[in-house]
């Protein structure tokens, strides 16, 4: 199905506090984390798991921050052949989709593959995932093709998880009368974990139904995912199976996983 990936590299990387860009990040091998993402893409490209119309990649806002990022997109377009846009993103992840989804469909009007007869998918990913293989992209897209309006990856949960009760500051006193003299979080429940996934990028998704649930979303509470966005709108989304590989790069562990299995690579 011809689709457009749309790359969110906007964010700040606060929690891998590596004092540049996250996108930006050498793995070790002289490569980012931004560059080894489309490198996976390419990968997947030739093992035609995606029928790429274009792909577009939304960096930070500020012109520092883009720079390099830009460059990195310029340089694997010219590598590949690939087209590949850049805009700029917003202040959290669901902005920056917005933001990316119109330069989505400008590439879509101009590939000819939307309106009445053709449906075009996007993929919304992360930047932050270097090693997702072409198996994860192609079960994405054989989903969509297969009439699904919205798919994402998933695993299954390893450990047993907890919903508990977060103190508020507006109930303070809740917990008055519990014993203890520091304050603690209280387990509320346990969920069964044959039910649980965790949830992976590339998310796919019918084009004209996603930016339609993105517009219906805006000033809404926040959607921490675009699957969230589509469940809110009342689409049914399908699930596929993920990869230990789909991992985010989140915190400086993250990183030295990264590291270690590119080394185990050589
Ligand atoms: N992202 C984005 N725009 C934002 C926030 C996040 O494009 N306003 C992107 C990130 O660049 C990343 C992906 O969404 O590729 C997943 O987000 P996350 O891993 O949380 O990255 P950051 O937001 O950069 O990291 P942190 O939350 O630690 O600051
Ligand atoms: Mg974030």
């Amino acid at each position: 199905m011809r689709s457009t990936l749309l790359i969110v590299a906007a964010g700040s990387g606060s929690r891998l506090r590596a004092g540049l860009h996250k996108a930006l990040v050498d793995l070790g091998d002289g490569r980012s984390l931004l560059q080894h993402c489309l490198d996976s893409v390419a990968r997947a490209g030739d093992a035609a798991a995606l029928d790429l119309a274009g792909i577009v990649v939304v960096v930070p806002p500020d012109a520092e921050a883009a720079g390099p990022l830009e460059q990195v997109c310029r340089d694997f377009a010219a590598r590949t052949g690939l087209t590949v846009d850049t805009v700029p993103g917003g202040a959290e992840r669901a902005d920056s989709v917005r933001a990316g989804l119109a330069a989505v469909r400008a590439g879509a009007v101009a590939d000819s593959t939307v309106g009445p007869f053709g449906r075009h998918a996007v993929l919304v990913h992360d930047a932050a995932r270097p090693f997702v293989p072409p198996a994860v992209f192609r079960a994405v897209t054989a989903t969509l093709e297969a009439g699904a309006a919205a798919v994402v990856p998933g695993l299954p949960v390893v450990d047993t998880i907890k919903t508990v009760s977060v103190p508020s500051a507006a109930e303070p006193d809740a917990e008055e009368g519990s014993g203890l003299d520091h304050e603690v979080e209280w387990v509320t429940g346990t969920p069964s974990r044959s039910t649980l996934r965790a949830v992976q990028t590339p998310q796919g998704f019918d084009l004209t139904a996603l930016e339609a649930a993105h517009r219906a979303a805006a000033g809404g509470p926040a959607l921490t995912d675009d699957a969230m966005v589509m469940e809110a709108a009342g689409h049914r989304v399908a699930m596929v199976p993920g990869d230990p590989l789909g991992f985010k790069v989140t915190t400086p562990l993250d990183l030295v996983l990264a590291r270690a299995l590119l080394q185990e690579d050589r």
